[in-house]
């Protein structure tokens, strides 16, 4: 489809009808109302009161950008430090809001600590140890977990469907299973979650992760190792098709085995996306819609969070800056937290009957 088209496309489907700030959430939500939320970035809520103050009026649902992933709660092998995430975790429920947690077991971000682990036997004592502390801290507070994040290969390939960590390292695959099973006896009401990306895309890659993903929960599910939902990360790529009949046929088989599903970290990622402005908004919109319809037409999600609300804070340019030096533009509301199209989108596709 050619850029004006999509724009245009967008246009016609009311995605950027709103000028006018859009009514915050702060109104009742229908019973039948998926709950969105946002990735949180904790010292931000003190520090910025207007970004406190929009997190408040949108939001129902929260997950903390990091704050509880294991530097942050594990920084040294005999410490655990929890003041963040305890933060956070009171914040979301001053404000009635659910917190999902962010992640038990993942390659990214483990601390320098871990490096020392030397055994199939050690990694087993640190990971079940970890999850007993952390879970059981929260149990009963936090109903849904990411127990697995990102566990697919970068390029998954026949053999080698696991990406490279230091659990896979002294585990293998067994990690997943470990993993799920310790979280599930930890706090057996908990939704078990494992988190993905990529999996839209119409590529070879999107193919394959959507292939390797099904393989790993068809096996997991073989062998009665608990699992409740997928979480679709959703980072999107602005300048990529969705493969919608690829990513509803996914979703349609991932909920055939009863699972539920969650996006889990939605955003645009535009650096590659023409400007002005409006258009580059109207497109990120359309891009986020055709994703959202497209899971929905198979599932409906059970929440919809983005990775961030505004885009004052946003991850996207650590690793997707834009060559023109205009800031990225990846979220619901802009950097003076105004709605932009993507927010009447997310507003729209949640509060859509369903
Ligand atoms: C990112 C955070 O946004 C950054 O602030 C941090 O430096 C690195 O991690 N997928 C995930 C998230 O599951 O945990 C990542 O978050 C973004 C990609």
């Amino acid at each position: 489809m050619r850029r004006r088209e999509f724009v245009l496309g967008a246009l016609g489907t009311g995605a950027v009808s709103c000028i006018a700030p859009l009514p915050a959430f702060a109104a009742p939500l229908a019973p039948n109302a998926i709950p969105y939320g946002t990735a949180i970035r904790v010292d931000m809520l003190s520090e910025d009161p207007l970004y406190r103050q929009a997190v408040i009026d949108y939001c129902q649902v929260l997950v903390a950008e990091g704050a509880f992933k294991w530097p942050d709660l594990h920084p040294s092998r005999d410490s655990f430090v929890f003041d963040q995430a305890d933060q956070l975790l009171a914040f979301a429920e001053e404000n009635g809001m659910a917190l999902r947690g962010h992640t038990l077991a993942w390659y990214g971000a483990m601390p320098e600590w871990t490096e020392t682990i030397a055994s199939r036997e050690e990694a087993e004592t640190e990971l079940v140890s970890y999850i007993e502390t952390v879970v059981g801290r929260y149990k009963g507070r936090i109903k849904s977990w990411d127990v697995v994040n990102e566990p697919l290969a970068e390029f998954p390939k026949p053999g080698a469907l696991i990406r490279e960590s230091i659990w896979q390292r002294h585990l293998g695959a067994d990690y997943i299973e470990l993993a799920l099973r310790t979280t599930a006896r930890v706090d057996p009401d908990v939704q078990l979650v494992i988190n993905e990306y990529d999996v839209e895309q119409p590529t070879d890659l999107g193919r394959a992760k959507r292939k390797a993903f099904l393989d790993l929960v068809r096996d997991l599910k073989a062998r009665d190792v608990p699992l409740h939902a997928i979480g679709l990360q959703g980072h999107l790529r602005g300048d990529m098709e969705i493969d919608t009949s690829g990513l509803t046929s996914f979703v349609a088989e991932l909920k055939s085995m009863g699972l539920a599903i969650l996006v889990t970290e939605l955003d645009v990622i535009d650096n590659l996306l023409p400007g002005p402005e409006a258009e580059l908004d109207a497109m990120v919109a359309a891009r986020a819609k055709t994703f959202l319809d497209a899971i929905g037409a198979a599932a409906r999600p059970e929440t919809v969070i983005t990775w961030g609300i505004s885009d004052r804070y946003t991850w996207v340019p650590i690793w997707f800056s834009r060559d023109d030096g205009m800031p990225n533009r990846p979220l619901p509301l802009d950097s003076d937290f105004k709605p932009k199209p993507l927010m009447q989108v997310i507003q729209d596709f949640t509060r859509s009957p369903s």
